[in-house]
């Protein structure tokens, strides 16, 4: 309809998705077989059946597994590019897509093979489909902070192709403050600090990645509610959220799109964002995440505008690059 175009051309950014989670049954059968592996499941309609998760972890244990397929340069081509092709589609400009090296580097795919198919894609999105990006690259917070400087030291020949790092995985039980150290080490070498924080995990986690871990936006973050006053923290210093409506519904962070706070946290001033994290296990791109809020919640037209807006204030552009999409 008329509504959803007008969603579709406002100029709109990702900066909370997981390349991994772009990872369409569709292609992962391909790579399975192209890659002479076999999947535990019979055919695509079985394994999108198996994509009901409980939790967070239900979550990740299917999606580490998909991972696996994923083995070849052209692999990680493929990948990238069939999700900037989706982007194209939904009227996305800019991406600052994240990707997980630790779960491939510890099945013995190379950092090398995974930066050269990912970053060939994202060139050619901008060379053919004007999309502009910035790679963001994600320590497993489930592991330990050694491994996360190893993962550091063995990116630092592709250094120029990272804005920022981030820190994903199971939240419970793995504090920001678990990884001070190495993300002193990330602010020494002069790249972008984001971490996810206050998905599963309470509103102190989200204040030691503000304090700890000096993050520059912090994903999800819907938990902040139970804290006013880091609630308020957020909105005077305009610290971007990147909240991702259809995950967190499917994930259970909420029981439903209607409980969902994100319009609440917009409405208080917050610098709220909306993304689609693991889109191919949560059944929507960015655009189907903008239609899913506004049709349980409600969006007027300018609060459309205001959190397409916030989404480019929010990236890791400069302010010239930001420009010809405000
Ligand atoms: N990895 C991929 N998606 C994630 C999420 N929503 N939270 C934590 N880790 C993730
Ligand atoms: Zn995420």
């Amino acid at each position: 309809d008329a509504d959803t175009g007008f969603l579709r051309t406002l100029p709109k950014a990702e900066l909370h998705l997981h390349l991994e989670g772009t990872l369409e049954p569709e292609l992962m059968f391909q790579l399975a077989e192209r890659n002479g592996l076999e999947l535990p499941y019979s055919d695509v309609d079985a394994l999108r059946s198996a994509y009901e998760f409980g939790n967070l972890q239900d979550f990740l244990d299917l999606y580490y597994q998909g991972a696996g397929v994923l083995q070849t340069e052209q692999d990680f081509y493929d990948l990238t590019w069939a999700y900037l092709e989706r982007c194209a589609a939904d009227g996305v400009v800019h991406v600052e897509p994240f990707f997980d090296p630790q779960t491939h580097t510890a099945r013995s795919i190379p950092m090398s093979t995974q930066f050269k198919g990912i970053t060939r894609a994202l060139n050619d999105g901008q060379e053919k489909l004007g999309i502009s990006s910035r790679l963001i690259l994600c320590f497993l917070r489930h592991l330990s902070e050694e491994d996360a400087f190893t993962t550091l030291q063995q990116a630092m020949p592709w250094r120029k192709h990272l804005v920022a790092v981030g820190l994903d995985s199971g939240e419970k039980g793995n504090p920001p403050e678990k990884f001070q150290r190495v993300f002193d080490e990330v602010h020494r070498l002069g790249l972008g600090i984001v971490a996810h924080a206050g998905e599963e995990g309470p509103a102190d986690y989200i204040w030691q990645a503000l304090n700890l871990l000096k993050v520059q936006r912090v994903d999800h973050g819907v938990r902040c509610v139970e804290d006013p006053a880091l609630v308020q923290k957020l909105i005077d210093e305009q610290i971007p959220l990147t909240v991702c409506p259809l995950s967190n519904t499917r994930l259970k962070v909420f029981g439903d799109m209607a409980e969902h706070n994100i319009m609440q946290l917009l409405e208080q001033g917050m610098c709220v964002t909306i993304n689609s994290d693991d889109p191919a296990y949560f059944g929507g791109y960015l655009l189907q995440n903008y239609i899913a809020v506004r049709d349980a919640l409600g969006m007027t037209e300018a609060q459309a505008i205001q959190l397409a807006r916030n989404s480019i204030n929010a990236s890791f552009l400069s302010e010239a690059e930001k420009a010809p999409h405000l």
